[in-house]
């Protein structure tokens, strides 16, 4: 019985994995249009619970090089459409450093490595999107 339900609990929490992060294969905005990516304020070392607080689209062949004070260095997660690919930089017009992230699911932008010492956590300052 402790078996079944550790199981049971086991397929709900695999479940549960993708619950926050939009999926890349239908990345759309409210309107149903297809998106290039979508990025979020925060993130979690709890992967279902990342992608969360306020979040950008970002449509495809959208080329911001220099990001609104709201959002700049404010990216913590993202999720990258099928068949796109998004390119970011640490610095406005497109200096810094620069990561090409190709589609799928970052959970969280920590975990990316930024130069030796650094990560990619609330350091996108400009970003180009492409599908
Ligand atoms: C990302 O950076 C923000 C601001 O410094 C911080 O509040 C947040 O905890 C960081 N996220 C992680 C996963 O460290």
């Amino acid at each position: 019985m402790k078996g079944v339900i550790a199981l049971l609990l086991a397929a709900l929490c695999f479940e549960g994995l993708n619950a926050e992060c939009p999926d890349p294969a239908t990345l759309k905005d409210d309107y149903g249009s297809k998106l290039c990516a979508q990025m979020f304020e925060h993130s979690s070392y709890y992967y279902d619970e990342s992608c969360t607080g306020n979040f950008l689209y970002v449509y495809p062949d959208e080329d911001t090089p220099i990001m609104s004070w709201a959002w700049n260095n404010r990216i913590s997660s993202l999720v990258v459409g099928r068949g796109c690919s998004l390119t970011v930089w640490s610095k406005s017009k497109k200096q810094g450093y620069k990561k090409k992230f190709s589609a799928g699911i970052v959970y969280q932008l920590k975990e990316v490595q930024k130069g030796l010492f650094g990560d990619w956590n609330d350091s996108i300052s400009g970003y180009y999107c492409t599908c």
